[in-house]
């Protein structure tokens, strides 16, 4: 991972080689939204090659201009920042459109034929990436029908780099996931895959490695002596838009925790890698943590996980429909919108420390946060001063919207009396950096475009991630499954996410 940091000599970051890019899905939310924007920040800041080609394509029959005109729009709306007139006019030269059926091979020689065409003119020799931003049953044909024309070139032995970007969800379960896996990899090698998964691309995510090993006072406490308890939530206000059809398939367990809240969790809790600059150190690493996540027992699910659906409230003022109500969402939905858990990493550094997953839609705000609590000091010498019971010290790590850290300690307010309280020492980035923290797309295909995959998910990560998870789908689909409880739009889940807690006197930190 360093090796994408590393600067030259002129303390320039070192860009790409020539990359001619191809995002299949280029019609869709994810083109406009994420992959343009990102692309043109990364313009801005001159981090893309030298030489860079990006062809669009999807089914949809779009003039190149047409699709210039539509990812316009996308950038006004959605980039982070402005995209100046020169920077976009220089990107937009190199931006073509090309129309292609996945199921159809001839449409596969023609865009061999226009990815030819728009680069020939280069001395160089271009690496080809192929983002897949769309649903996977399509993942499959897209790769054998790339390689039969001979748009994926073998790994290892050819000069050029091919690389092949899959969005999540990889898979609707382990054996789904496997499925998938064994699909793909008739076509491409493990090394030629980046399975994405954008909270990776994060900067307090990626922080938590440097803030774990760059600073010695913390790895001491960073196990089961010191840690208490750890907390993570994800928390959104907004619901599925438009994506009943998605969403109502997959519930948030598959679609927040299985990916982004186990990936943070990994990285939380693995040991030291061998090494920061090689993809698989870190990988290796984070597979362990999955793996050794207990397995839960059907009683556990039930005593270990709450699941709910929202019904209709009040968000900022607004007013919001029950999700049974939401556009395209059947009236007797048994969807999860809202998911607690207890985890458990069985190893020796993490055994016996609870570790308490929540993650929903339309609860009060946008919040994701880590928050390590940390074994509380003995309060013997306070007693009889009306101190109270000591706090936990808490190390919260805020992912977004405010995105820093803060560890609240125990200090004495000024006055006679020996009184304790808690009080926060704070970092942000935007105060300590000055900079606005760049999106998470940004550094991830840039990443791709170098061959660095560290900050990409590995098939064993899934299936690892998909293995813990499945006695919990399991339990929840049998006859005798716990109830889906409710809790109302803009409220912080069901009550009964509280109760997960209450066993160990521990209560979900307030965000
Ligand atoms: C996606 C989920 O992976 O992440 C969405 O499919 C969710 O349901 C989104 O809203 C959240 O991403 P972020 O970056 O806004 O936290």
């Amino acid at each position: 991972m360093t090796e994408n940091l590393v600067e030259d000599p002129a303390n320039r970051i070192v860009r790409p080689p020539a990359t001619l890019l191809v995002i299949f899905g280029a019609s869709g939310d994810l083109t406009s939204r994420k992959l343009i924007p990102a692309l043109c920040n990364l313009a801005e800041d001159q981090y893309l090659p030298e030489n860079f080609i990006v062809i669009g394509s999807s089914r949809s029959k779009l003039s190149d201009d047409e699709f210039r005109a539509k990812v316009y729009e996308g950038i006004k709306r959605y980039s982070r920042r402005q995209i100046s007139p020169e920077v976009w006019s220089k990107f937009a030269k190199n931006l073509f459109y090309q129309p292609c059926n996945g199921e159809v091979l001839s449409d596969f020689e023609l865009l061999k034929q226009r990815m030819h065409e728009v680069s020939h003119e280069y001395k160089e020799q271009f690496n080809y990436v192929y983002y897949l931003a769309m649903a996977p049953q399509f993942f499959g044909s897209i790769a054998s029908n790339l390689k039969e024309v001979g748009l994926i070139e073998d790994f290892g032995t050819s000069s050029r780099r091919t690389s092949v970007v899959v969005e999540k969800p990889f898979g609707h379960d382990l054996e789904s996931a496997r499925e998938l896996n064994k699909i793909i990899r008739q076509s491409l090698a493990e090394e030629q895959i980046y399975r994405i998964d954008h909270y990776l691309g994060k900067e307090t995510v990626q922080n938590i490695l440097v803030f774990r090993f760059a600073n010695g006072i913390f790895e001491p406490l960073w196990n089961r002596k010191y840690v208490d308890h750890i907390q993570i939530s994800v928390c959104e206000d907004i619901g599925i838009g438009n994506r009943a059809a998605y969403f109502d398939q997959n519930g948030i367990l598959r679609d927040i925790v299985q990916n982004h809240v186990l990936q943070m969790l990994a990285l939380l809790c693995i040991e030291p890698p061998i090494s920061l600059s090689d993809a698989d150190s870190i990988r290796n690493e984070k597979a362990k943590v999955l793996r050794s996540i207990k397995r839960m027992t059907p009683e556990e699910v039930h005593k270990n996980t709450v699941r709910a659906q929202y019904t209709g409230g009040l968000i900022a003022g607004e007013s919001i429909p029950g999700y049974c109500e939401e556009k395209d969402v059947s009236n007797d939905s048994k969807t999860e919108t809202f998911v607690g858990l207890k985890l458990e990493i069985d190893n020796w550094r993490w055994s016996g420390v609870p570790i308490y997953i929540r993650a929903g839609k339309r609860l009060p705000k946008r919040i994701t946060e880590i928050t390590i609590f940390f074994i509380k000091a003995p309060d013997s010498l306070f007693k009889g001063r009306q101190v109270g019971e000591l706090e936990h010290n808490v190390l919260s790590i805020q992912v977004q919207p405010k995105e820093g850290m803060s560890l609240r300690i125990s200090a004495k307010p000024p006055g006679p009396r020996m009184r304790v309280r808690p009080v926060e020492m704070d970092f942000t980035y935007d105060s300590s950096f000055g900079v606005a923290s760049p999106e998470a797309y940004e550094r991830l295909l840039l990443d791709v475009m170098k061959g660095d995959a560290t900050l990409f998910t590995r098939n064993d990560e899934i299936e690892e991630s998909w293995d813990l998870l499945a006695p919990i789908f399991k339990a929840w689909s049998s006859p005798d499954a716990p109830p889906l409880k409710q809790y109302e739009a803009g409220t912080w889940g069901p009550a009964e996410a509280d109760d997960l807690l209450k066993p160990m006197q521990h209560a979900w930190r307030k965000l």
